[in-house]
Order: structure tokens, then sequence, then C-alpha cells
């Protein structure tokens, strides 16, 4: 709060919801939210529509890793269905769904803003985000099957190029 003007805390805001989202197993509750306008002086209803505004804040459960597939047109045309597909598969729950063991959420996100290793993915967890890019069905499952073990894929390209450097 202290890194804004004077005047200008109730900025703090977005920061501060993704505080409480992280200390909260990936998602805001609505005790969060009634803190978070006490402590900028805010009426409920303004952090509720910052909250309910950006995808980037969950207001239910969305499991241990939040799986959300970017499905706009870059992403379609490089093949998002088949990534959505292997989600479905390997989870057995669709968008909007958790896992029953609460290990998995997944949702479908507008662009992320990686379209240049498209078809992509964004996971996060209470510590940490991570793009896995260049996927196909056989590489996201694969990625997912090593999540259910707790062990943590490579991020980026999931094709062995270098950024997004050119394959060749
Ligand atoms: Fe998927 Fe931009 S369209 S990252």
């Amino acid at each position: 709060i202290a890194k804004y003007p004077a005047g200008r805390q109730q900025s703090a805001v977005m920061p501060l919801l993704i505080l409480a989202q992280r200390q909260n197993q990936g998602w805001v509750p609505r005790a969060a939210i009634e803190t978070i306008a006490t402590l900028l002086d805010m009426p409920f209803i303004r952090v509720y529509e910052v909250a309910t505004f950006y995808t980037m804040y969950n207001l239910a459960p969305v499991g241990k890793y939040h799986i959300q597939c970017c499905t706009t047109t870059p992403c379609w045309l490089r093949g998002s269905d088949d990534v959505v597909k292997a989600c479905k598969d390997e989870l057995g729950i669709n968008f909007g769904e958790v896992t029953k063991d609460g290990k998995f959420g997944l949702s479908e996100v507008e662009c992320l803003g990686a379209c240049v290793n498209a078809p992509m993915i964004e996971i996060t967890t209470a510590e940490w985000d991570k793009y896995f890019e260049d996927l196909d069905y056989s590489s996201t499952r694969k990625l997912i099957k090593l999540l259910k073990k707790d062990d943590l894929p490579k991020e980026g390209s999931q094709s062995g190029r270098c950024s997004s450097e050119p394959l060749s």
C-alpha cells in the first residue's frame, strides 16, 4: 500500500487480491474481499467488481494446479482443440470443474499473450504461474501426468525450440 502515492492507496486493490489468492490455495474468499475493502477504505462492492471483472481472480476453489487453456483464435488455429481434449481426457473434468481429489481445476481463457508459441496453457498454483507452449495432444497429457506425481514439468516451449525462435 505504501508504494502508491498519497491518496491513491486504493490502487493496491489488484495486488492485494493476488496476495489473498496466493494465501488461500489459489482463490479469493468473500472474507478476503471484505478485509481488502476495509484495508483500503473502499466499499465492498468496488473490490468485488474488480475481483469479478478479471479472470485472473478465482472466487471458488480451482484445485492445487489450475490449468487454463487458451482457445482464442491463434491458439485455436494451431490446435487448442487437441490441447483441451487432452486435458479433459487426462483429468475427466470439463471447464469450470475441479477433480474429485481437489488437485486439478480446468478453465478456458482468452489470449494469454503467448500466441507466438501457440497453442499454450497457463498453470497456476499458490506458489507459481507458468506458461507451457507449443503443445499438442500427447505433450499436454504428458505434462499433466507429471503434475499428477507433483513433478514440475519444464516450462516454456514443449517442442524443443528455444523461446520463440524458428523451429529450424
Ligand atoms: Fe493463445 Fe494468444 S491466442 S496466447
